[in-house]
Parts: C-alpha cells; sequence; structure tokens
C-alpha cells in the first residue's frame, strides 16, 4: 500500500491557509479538511439553540453531532444531521463567539478524533490552528503560514464585502485580534509555530 501523504497548515484567521489548502489539495487530488468550518459548525448549532454560554450542554452536543464536511468545486460544504449550514457558519455572529467554544478541552477533543480518523482514510492537506502540533504531528509537510493584522483584515473584510454584509474595517480588525488572542493563549492546543513547521509570511504575496 502506498504511503499515505499528510499536509498540515496553521495560522492566525486570514492568514491565507484555506485559500492555500484548497488549492494544494485540488491540484493534487488530495481531501481538503477544514478544521475550523467543523468548530464553527459547533459554535452555530450552540448560538441557535441558544446554549453557547452552557459548556456541559455544549459539550453533550458536540459528542452527539453528526458532522460531514463535503469539498465540491473548491467550496467545503457542510452538514449537520444533514441540513446543510455552508453559509451560516461564516457570520459575524459566529466569528465573534467560536474562539470561546474552541477552547472548550471536551470539544477540542470530539473533533480531533474526528479529524485524526479522516487522516488515516488517506491523503490529506489539514488547515486549522493546532493540525501541525496536535492533530498530525507527525505531518509530512508542515507550515505556519502568518501575514499582518492589517493584510489579513483587509481579506476578511472584503470576503463579507462580496457577500453585501455591512462591517467596518474597525470591527472586522478587532475580532481578528480578539480571536488571534485567545486562540494563542488559550492553555489546551494553542496556535503555535511547531519546531518543525516552515513559516511563511504571505503579507505581500
Ligand atoms: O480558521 P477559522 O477562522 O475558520 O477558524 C475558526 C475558529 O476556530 C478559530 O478562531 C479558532 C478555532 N479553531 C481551532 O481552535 N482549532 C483549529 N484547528 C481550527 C480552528
Amino acid at each position: 500500500m502506498l504511503k499515505k501523504i499528510i499536509i498540515a497548515i496553521d495560522g492566525p484567521a486570514g492568514s491565507g491557509k484555506s485559500t492555500a489548502a484548497k488549492n494544494i489539495a485540488q491540484k493534487l487530488g488530495f481531501t481538503y479538511l477544514d478544521t475550523g468550518a467543523m468548530y464553527r459548525a459547533i459554535t452555530f448549532i450552540a448560538l441557535r439553540n441558544g446554549i453557547a454560554e452552557n459548556i456541559p450542554a455544549v459539550i453533550d452536543m458536540a459528542r452527539r453531532i453528526n458532522l460531514k464536511l463535503r469539498f465540491e468545486n473548491g467550496v467545503t460544504r457542510v452538514f449537520v444531521d444533514d441540513e446543510e449550514v455552508t453559509e451560516q457558519i461564516r457570520t459575524a455572529e459566529v466569528n465573534g463567539k467560536v474562539s470561546d467554544i474552541s477552547r472548550i478541552p471536551e470539544v477540542r477533543a470530539e473533533l480531533v478524533k474526528i479529524q485524526k480518523r479522516l487522516g488515516d482514510e488517506g491523503n490529506i492537506v489539514a488547515e486549522g490552528r493546532d493540525v501541525t502540533t496536535v492533530v498530525f504531528p507527525n505531518a509530512d509537510l508542515k507550515i505556519f503560514l502568518t501575514a499582518s493584522i492589517d493584510i489579513r483584515t483587509k481579506r476578511r473584510l472584503k470576503e463579507f464585502q462580496d457577500k453585501n454584509i455591512a462591517i467596518t474595517f474597525e470591527e472586522v480588525k478587532a475580532n481578528l485580534e480578539k480571536r488571534d488572542r485567545i486562540d494563542s493563549g488559550r492553555e489546551i492546543s494553542p496556535l503555535k509555530k511547531a519546531d518543525d513547521a516552515i513559516e511563511l509570511d504571505n503579507s505581500a504575496l
């Protein structure tokens, strides 16, 4: 049997992980794994069910949820119990809460289990905050992708503008800074560069 290849990319929000990972996956015919989409789906359901502040209820939901990702034509479609939530997981409301939800260790444990299983199944390009350090520490290639905060804000702002969502540069920047702080400062699986990851700043690329 041929060896399965794992490419892992971590970095802060707006650093271009998804764009890079999607393109690599399409070119190589690998599976694309957007781990952030999984944390976003849990967050969206928690908000919709009114349980986002109730940690035991969120953990219980994360253990039962039937989460499916389908990568089609360059887009990751996300399904929860067969309901499509692809659009709903990218709202400002979800952006504002996802770092709090992804800080819950039991939620991470559930999602990491699923991610590792997907990694066992075939060639994969995975991106997130802990895929180079926790999910796939033995990945064949590890990239730590970064860009300046202003460039990352501009990129996210454009995504919102493309969807006709009214939001200011300052609001987007404040959300990114807040998420960077929580994602990098948390005790469990913080965003950090793995010792053997290649650091790539794509601010000007
Ligand atoms: O990459 P993204 O912006 O879609 O990720 C959304 C949030 O999910 C991010 O702010 C932190 C969390 N996340 C995480 O904690 N671990 C991952 N592997 C991926 C995302």
